[in-house]
C-alpha cells in the first residue's frame, strides 16, 4: 500500500518530557535557531500532522513562517504552505483553534461516524473531514494522504501520536531535539508512552546525524526504515531537481562533456551546495564533484540528498575518481537524478547501478529528464 515517508519531529527536555504537566504554563525547549529549522522541514514536506491533543494544549499555527520560503515552494509549482491534518476519536474539536485559520488546507480524520459528525458540525467549511473505521486507523490516513499527493509528511506530535507511529513502524526518520532542562514530574507527556515496541529495547535506531544548533542538540535516527521508501520523489525533491537542471544551463559550453548541475541538500531541507560541470573554468571539474568539494567533511552528509541533472558518473576519462565513487566517500547516502547517462562519451558509465551497488538509493526523476537533456542538446545525446 502507498504511503509517504513519514518523519517524526519533536523537541524533549533531558528527561524525555515533551511538556510540563498539563494545565501548567508551557515550557520553551526549542530556540530561535531551532524554530527557524523546524520552518524549513516544514516547507520541505507536503503535509504536517498533529493530534487533536496538541492543537488544545498549545493551539500552534501550523505553517511556513518564512515569506523566503513559501516563495520557493511557490516557484516549485507548490502551495505556499504544506497541508496540514489532525486526527480525532472524540470530533470535539474547537473551530476557534489556530490550526483552521492559518496555513494550508486542512484535513482531520475522525475515527467513526459519531466523531466524523462532531467535527462536520463543529467546523462547517473549515476543514475536509474524513471518516476512518476504528481499525488500523494509521494505515487508512497515510494512504488516504498518499492520495492526495502527499509523498513527505512531518509528524510534530504530541506523544500520543509518536507512541503509535512508533510501535505500528510507521516512521522513516526522527528528528529529535534535546532541550537542557529536567521536567522532573512524572505526569509531563512524554515523546513515547510505555508499551511494547517492535524489537523491544534491543531494537537500536540508526543514528544519522547530529547537530548542535545554540544551547540544544538534533538528534537524526533512521527508524524502521521501510524497503523503498526512500526510492520515492517528494514534491521537495522535485523542487531541488529542477534547480539542479537550471543550474546546469549555467555552464561553459562544451562539445566534449556534459553540462550538469547538482545541489547536496541536508536533512533539513537546507541547501549544503552546489556546483556545474567546468566549474571555475576547469574543463574535466564535473557538478557532483565541483559541490562536494565545498563541503568535504561536513558530518551533515550522512543525512543528506545529492541531486544531479544527470546521473553522476560510475566512470570517467578525466579523473581517477568518478562522481559515484565521490559520494560513496563523501558518506551521502542518497542521490535523485533527472535522466541516465548515455554512451556519448564513456560507453556502460553505469553509476546508477554502482551507486546502487554501494547501498546509496537512487531516485531517478523521469518528469525532469527533457530538462536534464536540454542544455546537451548539442550533443544529440539520449537517442
Ligand atoms: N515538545 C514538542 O515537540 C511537542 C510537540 C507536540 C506536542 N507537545 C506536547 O504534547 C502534549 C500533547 O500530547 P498528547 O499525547 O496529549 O496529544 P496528541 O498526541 O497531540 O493527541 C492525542 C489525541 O489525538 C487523537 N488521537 C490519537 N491517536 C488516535 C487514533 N489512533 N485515532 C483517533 N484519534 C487519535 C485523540 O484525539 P481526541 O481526544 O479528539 O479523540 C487523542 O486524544 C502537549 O503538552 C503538547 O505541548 C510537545
Ligand atoms: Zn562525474
Amino acid at each position: 500500500m502507498p504511503r509517504p515517508y513519514v518523519l517524526l519531529s519533536a523537541a524533549v527536555s533531558l528527561d524525555g518530557c515533551l511538556d510540563t504537566p498539563p494545565g501548567e504554563p508551557r515550557l520553551l525547549l526549542s530556540n530561535e535557531e531551532d524554530f527557524d529549522r523546524v520552518d524549513s522541514v516544514r516547507a520541505s514536506c507536503d503535509a504536517i500532522l498533529l493530534g487533536a491533543g496538541t492543537l488544545r494544549a498549545d493551539d500552534p499555527r501550523v505553517r511556513v513562517g518564512s515569506a523566503a520560503r513559501r516563495a520557493a515552494r511557490v516557484g516549485a509549482g507548490l502551495p505556499p504552505h504544506p497541508a496540514k491534518a489532525t486526527v480525532t476519536r472524540s470530533g470535539d474539536l474547537d473551530p476557534e483553534l489556530r490550526f483552521w485559520h492559518h496555513g494550508g488546507a486542512k484535513f482531520v480524520y475522525a475515527v467513526g461516524r459519531a466523531a466524523r459528525d462532531r467535527a462536520v458540525a463543529a467546523l462547517g467549511g473549515l476543514a475536509t473531514v474524513h471518516q476512518v473505521a476504528e481499525e488500523d486507523v494509521w494505515p487508512q490516513v497515510l494512504e488516504h494522504l498518499h492520495g492526495l499527493g502527499v509523498r513527505r509528511l512531518m509528524v510534530e506530535g504530541g506523544g500520543r501520536i509518536h507512541t503509535q507511529f512508533l510501535r505500528q513502524e510507521l516512521a522513516d526518520e526522527l528528528q529529535l531535539v534535546i532541550a537542557p532542562v529536567v521536567v522532573g514530574r512524572p505526569d509531563a507527556p512524554r515523546m513515547f508512552g510505555p508499551g511494547n515496541y517492535p524489537g523491544g529495547p534491543e531494537h537500536r535506531l540508526a543514528l544519522a546525524g547530529t547537530r548542535r544548533i545554540g544551547d540544544v542538540t538534533l538528534l537524526r535516527y533512521a527508524t524502521h526504515r521501510r524497503p523503498g521508501a526512500e526510492v520515492q520523489a517528494t514534491a521537495a525533491d522535485a523542487a531541488w531537481l529542477g534547480e539542479a537542471c537550471a543550474l546546469a544551463a549555467a555552464c561553459p559550453p562544451s562539445t566534449t562533456a556534459f553540462s550538469v548541475g547538482a545541489i547536496v541538500v541536508g536533512a533539513d531541507g537546507r541547501e549544503l551546495a552546489r556546483g556545474h560541470s567546468r566549474e571555475g573554468g576547469d574543463a574535466r571539474v564535473h557538478a557532483e564533484q565541483a559541490a562536494l568539494a565545498k563541503v568535504r567533511g561536513n558530518p551533515g552528509l550522512a543525512g543528506a540528498t545529492v541531486y544531479s541533472s544527470l546521473e553522476p558518473c560510475g566512470r570517467r576519462a578525466s579523473h581517477p575518481h568518478p562522481c559515484a565513487e565521490l559520494i560513496a566517500e563523501a558518506g551521502i547516502r542518497r542521490v535523485v537524478t533527472a535522466w541516465r547517462e548515455p554512451d556519448t562519451f564513456v560507453p556502460g558509465a553505469n553509476g546508477t547501478e554502482r551507486l546502487r551497488a554501494r547501498g546509496i538509493a537512487v531516485v531517478e526523476v523521469p518528469e525532469y529528464a527533457e530538462a536534464g537533456r536540454a542544455p546537451n542538446a548539442h550533443l544529440s545525446p539520449g537517442k
